[in-house]
């Protein structure tokens, strides 16, 4: 029989592809110079996408694949899917949510302790000599005990917020309501004044039209010149450009983040600042728990094909 032939839409590890050019024809839509001459080309064939979260699958190309079955994303955000496209074309999506949760949540954390304590501008002092001819570091700002904000106490803002609890901080949340689970953390009700009372602000919402710019411009004012942003998300969630003038102006202490608007191409004026740590969206970029997704998009792939219940579907 012949096996189903899936469009990959960016690269996986050498380990994914293997397993998943053993069980289907893959058709490498990243390689492709001319994309619509090469989804013309294999339209009809195509029964599986295996993409990535912010790679996702838009209304063309799901309208272009009249055999479409099924879009398999490596990630647990799903926003650059076209859901509404998918629904109607009757598309199943699966993603790959808790086995990344609590990398994620590491990146975050290690980025605000290695940000307040300059850890990767202390490196530079001792290898560049600066210790032996300028003398001990400059200062740097303490993190235990500090208020931190976690904005969407979601899967991923549990874990952060769990981790700065274990640092001792006094941890804040703002979601759509109050969470049982949460009792010990303070609920504000909403991004500005969750933003005010801290001097941490984490951005754990999903992606999507629903978050967009839920961190503007006002609510980074509310964190202030002490105050440190985290997003380990979703650009689209944070006014990208209300941030850089922020971050220029010293409006806002500092900003950490791992995702940009039109990554990896990220706006210039980013790296101009001595005021961001910044990192390449890498949030989940462990061998173990890559390994653990790229499982995930492949069984259910497979779950599909076979006529399986889907282990982890969105729709
Ligand atoms: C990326 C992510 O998918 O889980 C998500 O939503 O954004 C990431 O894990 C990862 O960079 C692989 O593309």
């Amino acid at each position: 029989m012949e096996k189903p032939h899936i469009l990959q839409i960016g690269p996986y590890p050498e380990w994914d592809v293997e397993r998943l050019e053993k069980q289907f024809e893959v058709h490498r839509y990243f390689e492709a110079q001319n994309k619509a001459a090469f989804v013309a080309e294999c339209a009809y064939k195509i029964r599986g996408i295996a993409t990535r979260g912010e790679l996702g699958a838009d209304k063309a190309l799901i309208e272009a694949l009249p055999n479409l079955e099924i879009i398999s994303v490596y990630g647990v955000g799903f926003d650059a899917v076209d859901l509404d496209a998918a629904k109607a074309a009757g598309v199943r999506v699966t993603n790959t949510p808790d086995v990344l949760t609590g990398d994620v949540a590491d990146l975050g954390v290690a980025m605000m302790l290695a940000a307040s304590r300059g850890i990767i501008g202390a490196q530079d002092w001792v290898r560049s000599g600066n210790w032996q001819t300028k003398g001990g570091f400059p200062l740097q700002t303490r993190v235990f005990g500090k208020r931190v904000g976690v904005l969407g106490l979601g899967r991923i803002g549990y874990e952060v917020a769990q981790r700065c609890a274990g640092f001792d901080m006094d941890v804040a949340y703002c979601d759509l309501e109050p969470r049982e689970f949460a009792k010990d953390w303070a609920f504000e009700p909403s991004a500005e004044t969750l933003a005010e009372r801290s001097d941490f602000l984490f951005v754990t919402l999903t992606g999507g039209p629903a978050n967009k710019h839920v961190v503007d411009q006002k609510v980074i004012k509310a964190l202030g010149p002490n105050g440190m942003l985290i997003n380990v998300s979703r650009a689209s969630n944070i006014d990208e450009s209300a941030l850089l003038d922020a971050l220029e102006k010293k409006a806002l202490g500092f900003a950490c983040l791992d995702v940009f608007e039109g990554e990896p191409a990220l706006n210039q004026r980013f790296v101009a600042l001595d005021n961001v740590l910044l990192q390449p969206h890498h949030a989940s970029g462990t061998f173990e728990t890559r390994k653990a997704m790229g499982k995930l998009v492949f069984d259910n792939l497979l779950a599909q094909f076979e006529g399986s219940p889907l282990p982890t579907p969105v729709i």
